[in-house]
Parts: C-alpha cells; sequence; structure tokens
C-alpha cells in the first residue's frame, strides 16, 4: 500500500482536538492527506491541534446544530471542495441508571452522538467523492455488549452500528462505503464527566486492564489505525463492517460496570 494513501484527499474529523479523534486527525495528516477538517467546541482544544501540521484545519461547531453542519460544509469547500472521508467521531458518554436516568444526558447523548453524524451526513453528502468516498463511524463495544448503567449511551452506539450497517447499503451504489471501530476502555476525556475524580478513573482502569485477555486497556493509537484502514482508498471492497478494538473483552462475558459511581443492583432476580 501506498505509505501517503490520502494524498490530495479532504477529511473531516468531527470532535478532533481530543483523545481518539485527535490521534486519528493527525494519522490522516501524516498519511498524506490535504486537509484534515477537525471539529469540536473548545477552541483552545482545536488550536493546539492545529499547531502541530498545517493540514489542519479547525472549525469549531456544535454537531448538535444544523449551524455546525454548515460551517464544515463550507471549510470542505474552501479546502479542496470535497469530501473524501467523513470520521462520526465526536460523542459524550453519560450514566443513566435505568431507576434514575437523567433524560436530559439521555437527549444530550442522542443529540451528540446520533443526530450530529444524521445531520453532518445529510448537509456533506453532496461533498462526499463518489465513487471512493468513505464513512467511518466510532462507535463502541456497548453498542453489542451491555454495559449497566450506560443503556442509553448504549442505545445510541447500537443506533451507530445500525446507521453504518444502513448506509453502507443506502449507498454503495454511489461507490461511498460506511464502516465503524467499536473500542473498549480507551483512557480519554470522555470519561471525566460522570463524577469521578482522575485518580478514581485511573483505579477502575487498573481494574478493566486485569479483566482483559489480553492484560491492559487502549490507548488512542490502538483505534485510529483501523480508521484509516477502513478509509484507505485500497480496500475499496470493505463496506458495511464493524471493527471491534478491545483486546479480548468481548471474549469475556459481560459483568457490572466497575466504572459505575451507582451501586443499584444489576443483576436479575431470578
Ligand atoms: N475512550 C473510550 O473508552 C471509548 C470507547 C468506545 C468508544 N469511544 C468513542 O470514541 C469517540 C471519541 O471519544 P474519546 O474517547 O476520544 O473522548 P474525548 O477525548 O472526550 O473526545 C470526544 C470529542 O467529542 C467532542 N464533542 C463532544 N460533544 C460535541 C459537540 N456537541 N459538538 C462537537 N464536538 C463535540 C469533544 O470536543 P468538545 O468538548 O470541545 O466539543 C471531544 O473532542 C466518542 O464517540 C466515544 O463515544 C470512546
Amino acid at each position: 500500500m501506498s505509505e501517503k494513501p490520502f494524498a490530495g484527499q479532504t477529511v473531516v474529523v468531527t470532535g478532533g482536538g481530543t483523545g481518539i479523534g485527535r490521534a486519528t486527525a493527525l494519522a490522516f495528516a501524516d498519511a498524506g492527506a490535504a486537509h484534515v477538517i477537525v471539529t469540536g467546541r473548545r477552541q483552545s482544544r482545536l488550536d493546539q491541534i492545529a499547531a502541530l501540521s498545517p493540514a489542519i484545519v479547525k472549525v469549531q461547531a456544535d454537531v448538535r446544530t444544523e449551524e455546525g453542519a454548515e460551517q464544515v460544509a463550507q471549510a470542505a469547500q474552501k479546502h479542496g471542495g470535497k469530501v473524501d472521508v467523513l470520521v462520526h467521531n465526536a460523542g459524550i458518554y453519560r450514566q443513566t441508571p435505568v431507576g434514575e436516568a437523567d433524560i436530559q444526558l439521555a437527549r444530550d447523548m442522542v443529540e451528540t452522538n446520533i443526530i450530529g453524524p444524521v445531520l453532518l451526513t445529510k448537509v456533506l453528502l453532496p461533498l462526499i467523492t463518489a465513487p471512493g468516498g468513505s464513512i467511518v463511524f466510532v462507535s463502541s463495544v456497548a453498542g453489542h455488549n451491555p454495559e449497566p448503567y450506560a443503556a442509553m449511551y448504549a442505545v445510541t452506539k447500537a443506533g451507530a452500528h445500525s446507521l453504518t450497517l444502513t448506509w453502507a447499503k443506502e449507498l454503495a451504489n454511489r461507490g461511498i462505503r460506511v464502516n465503524a471501530v467499536a473500542p473498549s476502555a480507551v483512557r480519554t476525556e470522555v470519561y471525566d464527566a460522570n463524577g469521578l475524580t482522575p485518580d478514581q478513573i485511573d483505579g477502575i482502569f487498573k481494574m478493566f486492564a486485569s479483566n482483559n485477555p489480553l492484560g491492559r486497556t487502549g490507548v488512542v493509537e490502538d483505534v485510529a489505525p483501523w480508521i484509516l484502514h477502513f478509509a484507505n482508498p485500497a480496500n475499496s471492497w470493505v463496506t458495511g463492517q464493524i471493527l471491534t478494538i478491545d483486546g479480548g473483552f468481548d471474549l469475556t462475558s459481560s459483568s457490572d460496570s466497575p466504572y459505575s459511581p451507582y451501586t443499584g443492583p444489576s443483576e436479575a432476580a431470578w
């Protein structure tokens, strides 16, 4: 395969100022992309990544809004006039235990993790290279492996799986491929909004690591290369696939979330 498979391409990575999205955006720039449009709400994070590569185009935009989607489209018009790769990465994780689910948090997750990609894909579709374009979702093992207390997050990621499969079929006749990665625990800021201290989260990650068949949790560099593999024009006969990246976590039975700050019973009563 070419060392610069994305030469001349325009790539969009939502939520690319931090975590998995940041690593992915930088990897696309390294792999020759001419323009990597990176979105997010925090300008400081966008400024930081833009300083690392001339290919990075920062767009402060909220994925939940039509205005945000239009801003991304305008940036793509200006930088290449097309979109070769669209990575739906922006996402939030909040816990919503069944008996005390905060409905606003549930709505926020649906708006960010599902409506955001639907809105942006609709607006960018006329710009997506056809044939040859590629859409990649950053989903989660939670989309298929139940995590107690995180049902609404899981719903959004199962929804991402459905969008992947349905759009893969719907867009195949245009030659646009749609795939997803489904990682397990990767230590990023996504965990920081659930009321635990960094030390507590570190402790939980140690526990995740000890329960993982390959003996560790993930890092962003475990995930980003697979997003690039899916998007690589050389892999033009792969669509509708959801790749679990989890160190073998799926091989173990799902269990109570050691992450949860909630203590209610989650095991079946029978
Ligand atoms: N880390 C894991 O263990 C893990 C596992 C499975 C799946 N994932 C998925 O991986 C993706 C990336 O998460 P991460 O782990 O890298 O965490 P992260 O560092 O918190 O990244 C999430 C990114 O999404 C952006 N974002 C959130 N709401 C947004 C909005 N309304 N508009 C625009 N951007 C928004 C955030 O930027 P701003 O806050 O500045 O907007 C942030 O840059 C998410 O979809 C997550 O569900 C993560």
